[in-house]
């Protein structure tokens, strides 16, 4: 185990009836002018929004909004939202949505104190110092960024990716309702569960470790499987929703790289150049293809510890190989309608040649393997089919 600090300072209010509070808790805390930031309209259709705007008005809140952030958010957006806040002085931002609106809120409250392009944050130009309050209802659990200081933006001019980590744009309040996400479509739901698991195995697979740890990634990971299938067939089971979420943000707040060197990562970044490279494509879709791709290429280094995987995941008895292993995650990702190859999402064998030279650029990566181009092209090659 690798000595760590760990300091997480949002505060969770979680639950059912808790997205009311909201207006409450920006009095409590002196804000009186808020940016309302949301996305391409859920929040209107299952009455998200209109709780929001309630609890404001209850509370003497004023907001302004932006709407229309997209899925992979792009900078552009950003941009447009800080000339807002500059305008009408707000005093926080409240993120109504998913992980693209919360990252998006994060890069604006950030960009809100900074004379400069605060893309220069994203590609190391530019360390943040300060940034506006920030607080979130989210809808969508998936990314953990409810409760963690990374915000993911693409600048659409480059093609480019990129993320930023920072103390100053954790939240202050983080509300997760599980009941807002009924409305959630199933591919949203099994997307989101194949990132979170997707985080827990980064921490995993990592060269250092413990075994407390590692039971508890184990624990995230079986109750996201178990939860994910029970929620494809019932949307509204309360239960099912609750571990579902709590999962998603214990995934990557910190808890899962206690005692770890920080994480391999190498497949989030295999994937960000996808999804750059294809906006259409969710996240979590590409994590499900490259993420088995990457253990494939690397299962030498990784062979002792897929075996435990294969036994505390999956069950697995007997004999079996690291093979077989990889081989049970990808049929658990086909069997709730994730695909697992880059052709089955309209990726092309031309295009793995551009989608190299995207990831290239923040290369070498990873832990387990420090990746370079050549190895990077491989990966994407053993996913293609
Ligand atoms: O835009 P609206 O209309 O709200 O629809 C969204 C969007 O189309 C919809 N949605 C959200 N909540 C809903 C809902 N639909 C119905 N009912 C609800 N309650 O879901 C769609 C996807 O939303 P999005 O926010 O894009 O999804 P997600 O939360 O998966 O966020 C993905 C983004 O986060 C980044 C990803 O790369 C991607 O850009 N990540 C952020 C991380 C972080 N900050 O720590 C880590 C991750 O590894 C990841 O990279
Ligand atoms: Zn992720």
């Amino acid at each position: 185990m690798e000595n760590f600090v760990f300091h997480n300072p949002t505060k969770l209010v979680f639950g059912k009836g808790t997205v009311e509070k909201i207006g409450e808790y920006l009095k409590k805390d002196g804000i009186r002018k808020v940016l309302m930031l949301y996305g391409g309209g859920s929040i209107k259709k299952n009455g998200v929004y209109e709780k929001v705007v309630r609890s404001l008005h209850d509370n003497g809140i004023e907001k302004v909004e932006v709407s229309g952030v997209r899925p992979n958010p792009v900078l552009s957006k950003v941009h447009e939202a800080i000339q807002v806040a500059r305008e009408n002085n707000v005093e926080a931002i409240l993120a109504v949505g998913g992980g693209s609106v919360v990252d998006s809120a994060k890069a604006i409250a950030a960009g809100f104190y900074y004379d400069g392009d605060i893309w220069d944050a994203f590609i190391g130009k530019y360390n943040v110092k300060k940034a506006l309050p920030l607080y979130v209802i989210l809808t969508m659990s998936a990314t953990g960024t409810e409760m963690n200081g990374n915000a993911v933006v693409t600048n659409e001019k480059t093609q480019e990716k990129f993320y930023f980590s920072s103390k100053h744009v954790y939240p202050v309040l983080s509300i997760v309702d599980p009941t807002t996400q009924y409305s959630l479509p199933a591919n949203q739901v099994v997307y989101g569960a194949i990132d979170a698991i997707s985080h827990v195995m980064e921490y995993y697979f990592d060269v250092a470790g413990s075994d407390l740890i590692d039971r508890i990634d184990e624990g995230i990971i079986k109750t996201l499987m178990e939860t994910t299938e029970v929620i494809l067939k019932e949307p509204e089971n309360y239960e099912a929703r609750a571990n579902f979420c709590l999962a998603t943000t214990l995934a990557l707040n910190g808890l899962t790289g206690l005692g770890t060197t920080g994480g391999d990562w190498s497949s989030h970044e295999l994937e960000h150049a996808i999804s750059a490279f294809n906006p259409d494509i969710a996240h979590g879709a590409g994590l499900a293809i490259v993420f088995p791709a990457w253990m494939s290429y690397v299962k030498e280094q990784i062979s002792e510890k897929l075996i435990k995987f294969g036994k505390n995941v999956f069950g697995m008895s007997g004999e079996f190989s690291p093979d077989d292993v990889i081989n049970q995650l990808k049929s658990w990702y086909k069997k709730i309608g994730a695909p697992v190859t880059l052709k089955e999402v309209g990726i092309n064998k031309e295009d793995i040649e551009k989608i190299t030279q995207l990831a290239n650029k923040h290369a070498p990566f990873g832990t387990v393997k420090e990746l370079k181009m050549e190895d990077i092209r491989k990966i994407y090659e053993i996913a293609y089919e």
